[in-house]
């Protein structure tokens, strides 16, 4: 089965020339995944015809709210996705679990696909709480929301660490998140994929797809991604 492909492309590239020539070479592969650029560039990604969402919005819908982006002004650009509640934004932002909810609520107002990311610490996998853990974002995330959303399985110990769970740690999380669902949510997992172990991430059956930070941000790494994930 082809799973997603979501490139978080962060806050990775800082200059025109850095971003232009991403654009040209990851161009012949749009097709194959959703592009979270920082919103500065969202207008060059779209005008190609990138399907593209965002890394983070406002939990507000409009006012005065300096240095935020609303869900409508993102989707109204041609914005399809939204981001919400990565453990960066979590951590750096001191983002809750309520202002999750209410960010959750703005995309799917707008019609944005919300992309839930929920997670544990290193302390937390090491004492067992993960479930737990799991369990408690996610329905803080959603109370009170009946729509469909996709959620992004990302421990925090491995996001940028190089460090992955086990094939059967990640598949007994993913199906867990699955039975909490009423639906047949879409449940991704990012940290750490990259061209070195996609081949192997690959065979678990249960993850619909993959969110990617740093090899995404790498065109070869993530022309060998979507070749073993999308073909
Ligand atoms: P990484 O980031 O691929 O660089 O570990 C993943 C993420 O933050 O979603």
């Amino acid at each position: 089965m082809k799973k997603l492909i979501l490139a978080n492309l962060k806050m990775y590239f800082n200059t025109k020339e850095e971003i232009d020539n991403y654009l040209k070479e990851v161009n012949i592969h749009k097709n194959n995944f959703i592009v979270f650029p920082s919103v500065i560039y969202l207008d060059k990604f779209l005008k190609q015809n990138f399907i593209c969402g965002v890394q983070n919005i406002s939990a507000s819908q409009s006012g005065s709210y300096t240095g935020e982006n609303s869900a409508l002004s993102v989707k109204n650009l041609g914005a399809s996705y939204a981001i919400i509640g990565h453990s960066e934004v979590r951590k750096n932002f001191k983002e809750t679990d309520e202002i999750i909810n209410q960010k959750i609520k703005q995309a799917l107002q707008n019609k944005l696909i919300p992309i839930l990311c929920v997670g544990e610490s290193l302390d937390a996998y090491h004492q067992n709480q993960t479930k737990q853990i799991i369990n408690m974002q996610i329905s803080k995330a959603l109370k009170d929301i009946d729509k469909e959303i996709i959620v992004s399985y990302e421990p925090v110990w491995a996001i940028g660490t190089g460090i992955t769970p086990s094939n059967e740690e990640i598949d007994d999380i993913i199906n867990y998140i699955k039975i909490l669902f009423k639906y047949k949510v879409k449940v991704l997992y990012g940290g750490s994929v990259s061209d070195k172990n996609i081949q192997n991430l690959n065979n678990i059956n249960s993850v619909d797809g993959f969110l990617i930070g740093k090899s995404a941000t790498e065109p070869s790494s993530l022309k060998k991604i979507i070749e073993v994930a999308r073909m």
